[in-house]
């Protein structure tokens, strides 16, 4: 098999390649971002053994499920951890995914051999936080490797007698191939080395688990190619205002995505949590600007504070600063009340928060926002607290909401008497039916 030598360009924000130099990415759109790369092509006048094809009539083995050790987590994995999988877990740094691969790395070595592998702390670090978290690997199930060169990583793996089942490697960016010379945590190294890794544990049937931090901005630090490469992404995020770690299941080839885990960290690691609702409203007060909604996220209802704070511009343009609530939703609604209602919001400072900056990303809090610049706006408030549900159409007109019924109900359970909604057929008790923002505004102010 004869070899040559071919360059090509991969962008260093996002990993797109290229044979030819780029100015701008086309994939990000980002400029200057071409680094150059040298790899060896080889000819494909290979003999090679033709590939198997299979019949829906032919038996298939089902892959092995390995019981995580957190009830929720299985559930969401349909089963646990599959054998053989790749997994993502991401996470900015201090937010708890060593912690969180101990417990792993204890849960599963009751029946598993595990290879943990730190790229970035210490044995003496690594050590204490196993005795901190009271792991016991009498059998000698779990294996510490501190090592940053994947050459020798692999090399030990061939060097065991025993196959591990799962590998674990905290982090992604701290190994490094010697075939590449870029610096370890550059996209070509996270990239050649998770490529590699990944399809050498599928091979054996190794689960991998790959740690990759995250930057402020959320984004996979360099690659978010990373998430491409693997069967699953688990992120954690930290809630300011609770301080729980939610872990997002952000993609998920065995089972549903968009779901979301709530975990509190205590000084025996990470616990879940699934009586979450009072970390979300311990701040909340009723007062001007302040409105209660239900989101969902996955299968869970989340109560979510919305404060809005509507002044006189202080310079001449009118800024619009959000946490939590997308910038592109206020801005939409500022519209919509300034044209349809004609009110004087558009020349106004508006500050728009969710408590803990909680991300919102579904339309069903509209009316919730809505009625909080105007709460602001004409400084004026109910006696009680309110819950308010529903979506705002460019007309001004409140459209209907998945869930509503259980966002109701849910409300209710908070002990929230007065629930403002969308005009639908739904016989509910203590609720009060908006059709459009005019008749919110007469109602309420
Ligand atoms: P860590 O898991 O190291 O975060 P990451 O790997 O994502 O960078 O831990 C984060 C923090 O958690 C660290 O400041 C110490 C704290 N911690 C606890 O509060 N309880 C514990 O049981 C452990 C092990 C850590
Ligand atoms: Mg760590």
């Amino acid at each position: 098999m004869s070899k040559k030598k071919q360059n090509y360009f991969v962008c260093s924000e996002c990993g797109y390649e290229s044979t030819k130099w780029f100015a701008k990415c086309p994939s990000c759109n980002e400029w200057n971002t071409a680094v150059e790369f040298t790899a060896d092509i080889f000819d494909n006048k290979v003999k090679s053994t033709p590939s198997e094809i299979l019949f829906l009539t032919d038996n298939i083995k089902e892959p092995k499920k390995i019981n995580t050790g957190f009830k929720e987590l299985n559930e969401i994995l349909y089963g646990g951890f599959v054998e053989g999988a790749i997994y993502l877990l991401a996470g900015e740094p201090g937010i708890g995914k060593s912690t969180f691969l101990t417990q792993i790395s204890s849960n599963v070595s009751q029946k598993n051999f595990v290879i943990y592998v730190s790229g970035e702390e210490s044995a003496e670090q690594v050590f204490q936080r196993f005795k901190r978290l009271n792991v016991k690997s009498d059998k000698n199930k779990i294996g510490l490797v501190f090592e940053n060169s994947l050459e020798k990583i692999v090399a030990l793996l061939e060097n065991l007698e025993e196959k591990p089942d799962f590998l674990i490697i905290d982090s992604i960016q701290t190994i490094k191939s010697d075939n590449f010379s870029s610096y370890a945590g550059s996209v070509l190294q996270v990239k050649e080395v998770t490529r590699y890794l990944s399809e050498y544990c599928k091979k054996r049937g190794i689960t991998l688990i790959i740690v990759g931090h995250v930057t402020k901005g959320g984004i996979i630090a360099g690659p978010k190619i990373l998430e491409h490469m693997v069967d699953a992404v688990l992120q954690f995020e930290l809630e300011k205002t609770s301080g729980l770690r939610m872990m997002r299941i952000l993609k998920n080839r065995y089972g549903p995505t968009d779901e979301i885990l709530m975990f509190e960290m205590t000084q025996k690691g990470l616990k879940p949590i699934s009586e979450y609702t009072h970390y979300f409203l311990k701040d909340y007060k009723n007062a001007s600007g302040n409105v209660l909604t239900i989101v969902k996220e996955g299968s869970k209802l989340i109560p979510i504070e919305i404060q809005a704070l509507v002044s006189k511009p202080v310079y001449g343009n009118p800024r619009r600063v959000t946490s939590g609530a997308p910038l592109d939703r206020l801005l939409m609604i500022i519209a919509v009340l300034s044209k349809r209602l004609r009110l004087p919001i558009e020349s106004k400072d508006i500050f728009l928060s969710t408590s803990g900056g909680f991300k919102i990303s579904d339309t069903s809090s509209d009316l919730a926002i809505a009625y909080a610049l105007l709460s602001s706006l004409f400084d004026i408030t109910t006696n009680e607290s309110i819950v308010v549900l529903g979506e705002i159409g460019l007309d001004g007109n409140i459209r209907n909401i998945r869930d509503l019924e259980k966002r109701i109900d849910f409300a209710k359970k908070l002990g929230v008497e007065n629930i403002v909604i969308p005009t639908s057929k739904i016989a509910a008790t203590n609720t009060l039916k908006i059709s459009n923002l005019s008749s919110l505004v007469k109602k309420f102010f």
